[in-house]
């Protein structure tokens, strides 16, 4: 694997190669720490990141690996300079690999095909997320020992996620049946092509999770109204302790982060015992670290 753009395409074997780098790692396998000595990993976030970059990071410190983090504010973009400028002048310096931000669905994409180093897909707009749909995976293949025949229900804002996408292709390629619930308007057509089951419902779909994933509004990427009120949004897909006592006992609450509490997800089931959030971040180190020592190579 030269990059990592996306989940879509990838096989199950090359999904489960990585995931079985990455329990090695988090099982303190062979030591990594020389793998990537004297090589330089640059982040370039072009949006915010609380966790996705500060996990790139301390996995390129685990292989030995200097890191550039590069933000887009205070830089010359501010001045006109363009995307694969901006890349070009990085990639100049000598990083092995770049971990990329965009707001741009198909930016690490077009980087990719311009720059000669490796390139990590960290979130390009509403498109794929591939490293997060990985450690999403890896945390429920831990706690099941597989996900072949699982049900997992991931509600909220489909159309504006790209957590959603790449857990869909992920989750679905590893054996788990994936529904994607939401509000009419926040989902897209055509999920059912990509082997998904979609439903307005969450009460209804709820009863069947092994696992529900609860995503945030993707305020940020809606021009227009997609729904009548945040509070009414809450009250339909929001996943509050009420509609947690409604699921089957064993089963795990999910959020990729950050959390708008209240609206979502309830605190007390953010904090609860389902939830498995902080294991997603905690598991984000080893799989991007497996990440690393794949494309770098
Ligand atoms: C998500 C993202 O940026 O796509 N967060 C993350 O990387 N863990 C989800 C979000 O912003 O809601």
């Amino acid at each position: 694997m030269r990059h990592l753009l996306g989940i879509e395409g990838l096989r199950r074997a090359d999904i489960e190669a990585l995931l079985d780098r990455a329990e090695a790692h988090l099982r303190g396998g062979p030591d990594a720490s020389h793998v990537l000595r004297g090589k330089v990993v640059a982040n370039l976030f072009f949006e915010d990141s609380t966790r996705t970059r500060t996990s790139f990071e301390m996995a390129a410190h685990a292989l030995g690996a200097e890191v550039l983090n590069w933000t887009m504010a205070g830089s010359s973009v501010s001045k006109g300079e363009t995307l694969l400028d901006t890349v070009r002048n990085i990639e100049a310096t000598g990083p092995v690999a770049l971990v990329i931000r965009h707001r741009a669905a198909g930016a690490p994409h077009l980087v990719a095909r311009n720059v000669g180093c490796a390139v990590i897909n960290a979130g390009d707009g509403t498109h794929e997320h591939p490293s997060q749909g990985l450690l999403d995976a890896f945390t429920l293949r831990r706690r099941w020992g597989n996900l072949d025949g699982r049900t997992v229900v991931i509600v909220g804002d489909i159309l504006h996620s790209r957590v959603a996408r790449s857990n869909l292709h992920c989750l679905t390629a590893l054996g788990a049946k994936v529904v994607l619930c939401g509000p009419p308007t926040l989902l897209p057509p055509g999920l059912e092509s990509l082997g998904a089951e979609v439903s307005t419902r969450l009460d209804e779909v709820l009863p069947r999770a092994d696992a529900v994933m609860c995503l945030r509004l993707q305020l940020e990427r809606q021009g227009e109204n997609f729904f009548p009120s945040v509070r009414e949004f809450a009250r339909l897909y929001g996943l509050n302790a009420a509609r947690a006592e409604r699921l089957k006992p064993e089963a795990l609450v999910m959020h990729p982060g950050p959390i708008n509490r209240g609206v979502e997800l309830a605190p007390a089931v953010a904090d609860g015992s389902r939830s498995v959030i902080l294991e997603q971040v905690a598991h984000g180190v080893a799989v991007r670290r497996a990440i690393l020592e794949e494309v770098c190579r």
